[in-house]
């Protein structure tokens, strides 16, 4: 397990969007933790873009549960499990087999409980102030290729 933490302002997101983008593959899980308004979906939405190369519209997944997409390596999943009351109404959607068939980017990932995969990335927003976040990413049982690619950046960029 390892953890970097970055600060970074909206015109800084697309820095560390490329660097994952570059390094995620199918069967990759992405669990966006934190509050309300403080730039999950935002994150989500640079992150798509650089998977898919180019600007798309990348809508908020509140009342769908989950926008899917489509980039050269993989399906993309967005989802926003804040609506849920129960994990079996993400289950329903199919999302077990999403977390191994697509890069999967999950928002109020604790609604999923102990179907939350174990090996994932973990990203934790918190507001340091109105224009930036600080953003806490840790690796868990990933692939050799996200863990280098952290490795020389994350203390530059924090
Ligand atoms: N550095 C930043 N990173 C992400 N969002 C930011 C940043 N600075 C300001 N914001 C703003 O914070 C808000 C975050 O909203 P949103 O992404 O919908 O949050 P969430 O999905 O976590 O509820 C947006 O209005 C966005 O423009
Ligand atoms: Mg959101």
């Amino acid at each position: 397990m390892s953890c970097y933490t970055f600060t970074l302002t909206l015109q800084e997101l697309p820095l560390l969007a490329k660097l994952m983008a570059g390094n995620l593959r199918k069967g990759d899980v992405v669990a966006l933790w934190g509050d309300l308004g403080v730039g999950k979906t935002t994150f989500a939405r640079v992150l798509i873009q650089a998977l898919i190369g180019h600007t798309v519209e990348v809508p908020s997944p509140t009342f769908t549960l989950v926008q899917t997409y489509d980039c050269q390596l993989s399906e993309i999943w967005h989802c926003d499990l804040y609506r849920l009351t129960n994990p079996t109404e993400a289950l329903e959607l199919g999302i077990e087999d999403a977390f191994y068939t697509t890069i999967c980017l999950i928002e109020w990932p604790e609604k999923l409980g102990k179907f939350l995969p174990i090996n994932r990335i973990d990203m934790l927003f918190k507001i340091k102030d109105e224009t930036t976040r600080e953003i806490t990413v840790t690796l868990i049982g990933v692939h050799d290729s996200l863990q280098t690619a952290f490795e020389p950046y994350a203390r530059r960029m924090s």
